[in-house]
């Protein structure tokens, strides 16, 4: 089952929205080289705190900190902490999800640390560029699946892969809810799409030719490439609309 969000509903989503996409731009400055990913979360947390949300992540499943931090060949649930310094040349996803009001708001970027040679910020551009395409492939009347089948065609040509273990996700009171999101083709998605719908498009792409992670045994949580190849993602919350999608975390 579907929730098809009421008008009410969507107001309190479109607030938890954009108080998601103001944290990130509110980190933005300080995502440097030489600083660790710990303080980065306190960041969060002061700034969630101060606009009278919660963070989603503390504590979910035993999540042990507010945001996830995701460097390099880490390719989401990255726990942030004091030893990870950012470096000149990495890749950094930061993913945020605030509770406001009792709905979430959940969104992620992949920011570049310092001089990135130019073949990674290629990648991380096409991500985003995967991320978009997915979302424009949304709208009432549309199957599900055009998501997962616009972002394969896009990313295909460079020879990446799509992440096949963790999806986009529908969202509301609840921070993951039916539907899940492939961001390949699979004929799991042939799901009709209903204005008033609210889900996430997020798309991990690994740059190497294995779509395959595996999670750290040590902490239950790190996801990271097979093959140690670098991965970037990027997400947005999104409504169906008749003729389209309003992103709900756009800055
Ligand atoms: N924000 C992630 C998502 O996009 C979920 C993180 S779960 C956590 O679905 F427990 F790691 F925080
Ligand atoms: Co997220
Ligand atoms: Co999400």
């Amino acid at each position: 089952m579907i929730k098809i969000k009421s008008p009410g509903e969507i107001d309190k989503m479109r607030k938890a929205g954009k108080l998601a996409a103001q944290l990130l731009n509110h980190i933005n400055p300080f995502v440097k080289a030489g600083v660790s990913t710990d303080y980065l979360n306190e960041l969060a947390v002061i700034f969630t705190k101060m606009n009278g949300a919660v963070s989603a992540p503390l504590n979910y499943r035993g999540f042990p900190k507010s945001i996830c931090t995701s460097i390099n060949n880490v390719v989401c649930h990255g726990i942030p902490s004091r030893t990870d310094i950012l470096k000149n040349g990495d890749i950094l996803n930061i993913d945020v999800t605030v509770i406001l009001d009792g709905f979430h708001g959940d969104t992620s970027r992949t920011f570049l640390i310092g001089e990135v040679d130019k073949e990674t910020q290629d990648f991380v551009n096409r991500t985003e560029k995967a991320m978009y395409l997915g979302i424009e492939a949304v709208k009432h009347g549309n199957y599900l699946f055009a998501v997962g089948k616009a972002i394969e065609k896009y990313v295909g040509q460079f020879g990446y892969s799509i992440v096949r273990d963790y999806t986009g996700h529908g969202i509301g009171r609840k921070f993951h809810e039916n539907p899940q999101v492939f961001h390949h083709y699979t004929k799991a998605n042939k799901i009709r799409l209903q204005k008033g719908m609210i889900f996430t498009v997020e798309p991990m792409i690994i740059m190497g030719k294995s779509y395959k992670v595996k999670t750290s045994p040590k902490d239950g949580w790190t996801v990271t490439t097979a093959d140690g190849s670098l991965s970037a993602q990027f997400e947005h919350t999104i409504l169906v609309t008749e003729n389209g999608v309003e992103i709900l975390t756009a800055t």
